[in-house]
């Protein structure tokens, strides 16, 4: 596959993320066994992750779609999370996972978690598909991880630059130089 200019190197290839999201699907399937999982999509990054991963989970599922923003236009977090678009149905007694882009400071999830868990699900657990501990401010129990990676700002597969560049198949490395 062709590099996009304005992608440093290639992280995860698209056959890396496929393969992944196979065993989670599988991991999150035998850990459910029995049960009926809610799956709560974090937008937009986490949108083309949901898609990938729930075509893999062999149980009754469920999906809602909750849409934040912590980062506007910058690389780095500003720790306040806006709610743009919320959960169409009440999580009341419904055991729920979080499908999320990335974990980075974890300001976003730690927020989340409490405000999701005011509505009393059954359970309430994170999957994500990246998770970059260097940057973490907030300590947020993962379930579920995709891939760990290093401080760098990554794109692609959901994940935005000021909202360009979700449509990689691939995650890469920003880079900052290249012109575009
Ligand atoms: P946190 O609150 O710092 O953990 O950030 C979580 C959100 O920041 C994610 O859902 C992403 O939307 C965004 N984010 C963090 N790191 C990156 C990155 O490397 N590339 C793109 N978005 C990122
Ligand atoms: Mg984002």
């Amino acid at each position: 596959m062709k590099l996009h200019p304005q992608i440093s190197k290639i992280l995860i290839s698209s056959e890396q993320i496929q393969a992944r999201c196979r065993e989670l699907g599988a991991e999150i399937t035998r850990a459910y066994r029995g049960k009926r999982l809610h799956l709560i999509c974090i937008l937009k990054g986490g949108f083309m992750f949901l898609a990938d991963l729930v075509r893999h989970i062999d149980l009754e599922v469920s999906v809602d779609f909750m849409a934040v923003s912590s980062y506007g236009a910058a690389t780095t977090s500003s720790g306040t999370v806006r709610i743009n678009q919320d959960l169409s149905r009440e999580l009341t007694g419904l055991e729920c996972l979080i499908v999320e882009d990335i974990v980075d400071t974890g300001l976003t999830l730690n927020f989340l978690l409490q405000h999701l868990d005011s509505h009393r699900p059954a359970s309430l657990k994170i999957c994500t598909l990246l998770n970059k501990p260097a940057a973490r401010k907030a300590e947020v129990p993962i379930a579920y991880q995709g891939f760990e990676i290093p401080p760098e700002f990554v794109v692609g597969y959901g994940l935005d630059l000021d909202e360009k560049l979700r449509n990689l198949p691939y995650i890469g490395v920003f880079d900052p130089s290249a012109a575009g």
